[in-house]
């Protein structure tokens, strides 16, 4: 293993009706709290009642930032900066998905600095040495956002998004309560479970070499997730499903898995343009990209690593030929998005011919090469995204 630092200090309540403890955290964030939410389901499931509950119990003045998109855009990181700037607000309390809390994070960044806060991504890329404390309630499992430094931001006129990792944006609370995320549908359960096991394989597919701890703990949390998310899209209730893919979600991005290791992501870059370009479900094209990804990956230097996923995680061991077992791994991924999940496997299923792929490659790998698993040029994404059409 390589040399590195290793520190999370997010406080972590994990537990059915843990958001109890909201009252008591916030207080020690401010008086004056940003509360922020998507598109509405948190009104539907009762769980905004809930927490306005907990914010009168703390007797702190409430203001509102609603209606952040999946794919979240900048318009939404502007308005709620707005509101910090005039309210002067001491805390935002983001309750949601990826995307309530990733703009929360640069709502909670832009509200003390004077810039517009696409100057955060756009070439300006205006440093970012301080937040406002960030508390979050996780409402699906999926981005990791809830326990990692990072976020994501859309903005549709230039068809550009992009990402920040950066200290300050760390949540300093987050309740991870499973039974919230009993309402979330089969097709959002199925994206989520897409996003984290792409969270481990950009990681696990590396050619780093002598992390046995770290490979197999990875090994661990993509079977919990292949395991667990078919009970939960027959079972939305079931506490041990929910709970076991929502700590899963936040360890396979927290930074533990990483160990020093020299890594480039491939697929989340690729998929980025997609959703760019098309504002598609960030995990559905993981799920379309991985698998050919991974064959367009496969050659003699980057067969042991398959060899090991299909035997470790799909537990292949009826064939003997490693070419084959790789092969098999990739097909029991697949089926696995694609049956067990019921995901669409083809972007012609969401509307996306060819007529972009050349200009999204570019973007994809910035008119130069990922240095990931394999190093993918231009031409090598083009390629892969054809395999997808
Ligand atoms: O908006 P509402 O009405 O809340 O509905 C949401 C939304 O439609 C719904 N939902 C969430 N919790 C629910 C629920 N519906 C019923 N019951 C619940 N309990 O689910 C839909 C998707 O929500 P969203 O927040 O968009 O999902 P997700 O958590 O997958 O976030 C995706 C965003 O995060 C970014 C993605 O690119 C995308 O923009 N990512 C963030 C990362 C990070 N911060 O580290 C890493 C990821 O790789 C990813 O890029
Ligand atoms: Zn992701």
């Amino acid at each position: 293993m390589n040399n590195f630092i290793y520190h999370i200090p997010t406080k972590v309540y994990f537990g059915e009706n843990q958001i109890t403890n909201i009252s008591t955290e916030i207080t020690n964030y401010g008086k004056r709290v940003l509360l922020t939410y998507g598109g509405g389901s948190i009104k539907k499931t009762g769980l905004y009642d809930k927490i306005i509950a907990q914010l009168k119990k703390a007797n702190v003045e409430i203001f509102e930032l609603a209606n952040i998109a999946p794919n979240p855009r900048i318009d939404s990181v502007r308005e709620g900066v707005k509101i910090c700037k005039e309210h002067n607000v001491d805390v935002v309390l983001a309750v949601g998905g990826g995307s309530t809390i990733d703009a929360s994070k640069f709502i909670a960044a832009g509200a003390l600095v004077d810039h517009d806060p696409w100057d955060f991504f756009n070439s300006k890329q205006e440093p970012i040495t301080k937040a406002l404390p960030l508390l979050t309630v996780l409402t699906i499992a999926a981005t990791g956002s809830e326990m990692d430094a990072g976020g994501v931001i859309s903005n549709f006129e230039t068809n550009e998004k992009l990402c920040r990792i950066e200290k300050p944006l760390l949540p300093k609370v987050s309740f991870l309560d499973p039974t919230i995320t009993y309402s979330v549908s089969p097709y959002q359960t199925a994206c989520g479970s897409a996003d984290i096991l792409s969270h481990i394989m950009e990681v696990y597919f590396n050619m780093s070499k002598g992390m046995y701890m770290l490979d197999s703990f990875m090994e661990i949390l993509m079977k919990t997730i292949i395991k667990y998310t078919p009970i939960a899209l027959k079972d939305p209730t079931n506490y041990e499903a929910r709970a076991n893919i929502m700590w899963a979600s936040s360890w396979a991005i927290n930074g533990f898995i990483d160990g020093g290791r020299a890594q480039e992501w491939s697929c989340h870059p690729i998929e980025h343009e997609l959703s760019a370009f098309y504002d598609i479900t960030h995990g559905h094209g993981l799920a379309i990209i991985t698998p050919r990804f991974l064959e367009y990956c496969l050659d003699e230097s980057t067969l042991p690593k398959y060899v090991d996923f299909a035997k470790n995680v799909f537990m292949v061991d009826n064939l003997t030929d490693p070419k084959e077992i790789a092969n098999e791994g990739i097909k029991r991924l697949s089926d696995f998005f694609f049956k067990t999940c019921a995901l669409k496997s083809q972007l012609s299923d969401l509307n996306i011919d060819d007529s972009k792929i050349a200009i999204m490659a570019k973007k994809a790998c910035q008119n130069n090469v990922i240095h990931g698993f394999k190093p993918l040029n231009a031409t090598a994404i083009e390629r892969i995204l054809t395999m997808c059409l």
